[in-house]
């Protein structure tokens, strides 16, 4: 069986974490300060909060930006349910944006039109490694909290994503582009986020409200990101050599492939494709021993009354993701790209 993803663990990770067991020093500690350094110098942030995922660490960003009960925040339909979450924990109104049907984005044009003086943050995920629109999503004046969980190296105009906003965060969740097990970052360069959202990420020793969580990540998880942090380049390196054999191979068999653009660099988080009958074809490719998947769940809209995202409907009608992560063969790469391509063909149904 080809899984859709998997997680990249060497011996090199392995060590990591075994000596910090060894060490007896296992919970939040120096390796946790030290990843915080490390992943902040690399996108360019001043300040980091390592988190025990990466909704915790939208929470965390959204309390930093002070959003409370009567704000509302805009973020997209075609994303999983976190974002809403987290919104829903500050008890913000979230508000559903619709996406760029050709980039599967939040657009720039939707978080407009839903603007208003209530407006106190907009979530922008940078979705399946692409980067969104950021600089004319900027536009609107809202305060940013840029959601890299599935685009960590990406970049936009030459600038690494996570570097726009008020506020990013980004999750190391076991498939995501590195990974701590569970896990989440938080970046800013603004003091007075950092600062308040720090201040809530324990309790212990401290005054019973504003209330506080327990969201550390422990020293354990830290070592594996430090380990998987120097790896990245060459996990990004390795889903481009995937994503390009895909590309190769699927063209010649006409596919709606991933759109690209000259100012975006995608890491390839997913690779994502469009077909005309979803199910039918995903059946037919796990029976030849592949996994591929709807990459959203249900998109958020379609649980909220009298809300319309009519491009995010179409879609998820049609998006397929199929196996991408760094230790996959180029073989068994050619063999997911030719099974497509009989299924979609009708040759191999
Ligand atoms: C776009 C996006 N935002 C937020 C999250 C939440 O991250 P975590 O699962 O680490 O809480 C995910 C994870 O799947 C995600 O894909």
């Amino acid at each position: 069986m080809i899984p859709h993803s998997k997680p990249t663990i060497a011996q090199d990770d392995v060590e990591a974490v075994t000596k910090v067991l060894q060490s007896g020093m296992i919970a939040q500690g120096e390796m946790v300060a030290k990843f915080e350094k490390r992943f902040a110098h690399f996108i360019g942030k001043k300040h980091a909060i390592a988190c025990s995922s990466g909704t915790s660490a939208l929470h965390l960003a959204l309390l930093g930006l002070d959003i409370s009960s009567n704000d509302e925040v805009i973020l997209p339909s075609y994303v999983c349910s976190s974002p809403y979450l987290a919104s829903m924990y500050t008890g913000a109104i979230p508000r559903i944006a619709d996406i760029d049907p050709l980039d599967f984005n939040i657009s720039a044009e939707s978080v407009k039109k839903l603007k208003s003086s209530r407006s106190e943050a907009v979530i922008v995920p940078h979705m399946f490694g692409t980067p969104a629109e950021i600089e004319e999503i900027e536009e609107n004046g809202i305060p940013i909290v840029e959601d890299c969980a599935q685009s960590i190296g990406a970049e936009y105009r030459g600038k690494r994503v996570g570097g726009f906003g008020d506020v990013s965060v980004f999750s190391f969740y076991a498939t995501k582009m590195i990974t701590t097990g569970e896990g989440g970052m938080l970046l800013t360069d603004d003091v007075d986020i950092y600062e308040r959202a720090r201040e809530l990420r324990d309790y212990d020793q401290k005054p019973l409200t504003p209330p506080k969580y327990n969201y550390k990540m422990t020293d354990l998880q830290a070592a594996l990101g430090i380990s998987q942090l120097s790896k990245l380049e060459s996990f990004i390196d390795r889903r481009k050599e995937l994503a390009s054999v895909y590309t190769e191979e699927l063209s010649m068999c006409e596919i709606e492939l991933p759109r690209t653009s000259t100012h975006k660099k995608s890491t390839f988080y997913r690779y994502v494709i469009m077909v005309s009958e979803l199910e039918k074809h995903r059946d037919a490719v796990m029976k030849r021993g592949i996994v591929c998947e709807k990459p959203v769940f249900l998109p958020l809209h379609r649980s909220i009354p009298d809300c319309q995202c009519p491009h995010s409907d179409e879609v998820y009608a049609r998006a397929l993701s199929i196996p991408i992560y760094p230790s996959l063969s180029i073989e068994d790469a050619k063999y997911v790209a030719h099974s497509l391509c009989e299924v979609l063909t009708g040759a191999g149904t």
